[in-house]
C-alpha cells in the first residue's frame, strides 16, 4: 500500500518526504485554508518535494470551469493530480482531463456506486471518505471494501483505491488488510504508525544491558 500524507504544510511534508516512505500528497480546499498560503505555490513547492502524484483539487463546480482550473493546476507540475469532486460535472471533467494525459483523483466518494462511476470515467484515484462516514454513526471501512470487490471483479476498472479522511492507526491497517491502492493520512497518524511502547521499552532494556557491556561498535 502507498502512503500518501494529507496536509498541505509544506514543512510537514519535507520533514516526511526525508524518511523516504512518502508516495504521495493530497490537499483540499479546508487544508489550503488552514495553511493560510497561496494555493499555486504551495503546490508547485509540495511537487518539487515529493515526486509522487500530489492532489490540487479544483474550485469550479461546472464542467467548464473545473477544465480550465484542472489544467492551469496541471501545468504547475508532472506530478500533479487534479482533484475534482464526485459529480456529474465532476465526472465528465475527468473523462476529458484523463484524455489529455492527466492523473485524476475523483473526491468526496460515499458510496460504492460513485466509485463505480469514477473509474468508468477513467480516474487515476478515487476518493472514499472513511471518517466522515464513521461520524454519520455509518462503517467507513465497509466502503473501502465493496470498493475492492467491484474493481477486482472488472479487470478494465483500473482506478487506485485512495482511502481518505482517515482519523485514526486503526483505519490504516484495515485499510491494508482490505487492499486499498492507498491511504492518505494526516501527519500525526503517519507519524504515530511507527509508535508502540513494547518497542521503546526494548530499546531501553537493551541499551541498559549493552552499557553493561562496556563495548563500542
Ligand atoms: O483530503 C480529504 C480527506 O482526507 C479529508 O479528511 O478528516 O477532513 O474528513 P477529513
Amino acid at each position: 500500500m502507498k502512503f500518501f500524507v494529507d496536509t498541505a504544510d509544506v514543512a510537514e511534508i519535507a520533514d516526511l518526504a526525508a524518511t523516504g516512505l512518502l508516495d504521495g500528497v493530497t490537499t483540499n480546499p479546508s487544508l489550503v485554508a488552514k495553511a493560510g498560503r497561496d494555493f499555486k505555490t504551495i503546490i508547485r513547492e509540495i511537487c518539487a518535494l515529493v515526486p509522487g502524484p500530489v492532489s490540487a483539487e479544483v474550485a469550479a463546480l461546472d464542467y467548464e470551469g473545473m477544465i480550465t482550473e484542472g489544467r492551469t493546476l496541471a501545468k504547475i507540475a508532472k506530478n500533479v493530480t487534479v482533484k475534482l469532486p464526485l459529480t456529474w460535472e465532476g465526472l465528465k471533467a475527468c473523462k476529458t482531463l484523463t484524455g489529455e494525459g492527466t492523473m485524476v483523483n475523483v473526491t468526496l466518494c460515499f458510496s460504492a456506486n460513485q466509485a463505480l462511476l469514477a473509474a468508468k470515467a477513467g480516474a487515476t484515484f478515487v476518493s472514499p471518505f472513511i471518517g466522515r462516514l464513521d461520524d454519520q454513526g455509518l462503517e467507513g471501512m465497509e466502503l473501502i471494501s465493496e470498493i475492492r470487490t467491484i474493481y477486482d471483479n472488472y479487470e478494465t476498472l483500473s482506478t487506485q483505491i485512495l482511502a481518505a479522511s482517515i482519523r485514526t492507526v486503526n483505519h490504516v491497517k484495515q485499510a491494508a488488510m482490505i487492499g486499498a491502492d492507498v491511504s492518505t493520512v494526516p501527519p500525526a497518524i503517519l507519524k504515530a504508525l511507527v509508535k508502540h511502547p513494547l518497542t521503546d521499552k526494548g530499546i531501553e532494556t537493551f541499551m541498559a544491558d549493552w552499557k553493561k557491556t562496556g563495548q563500542k561498535i
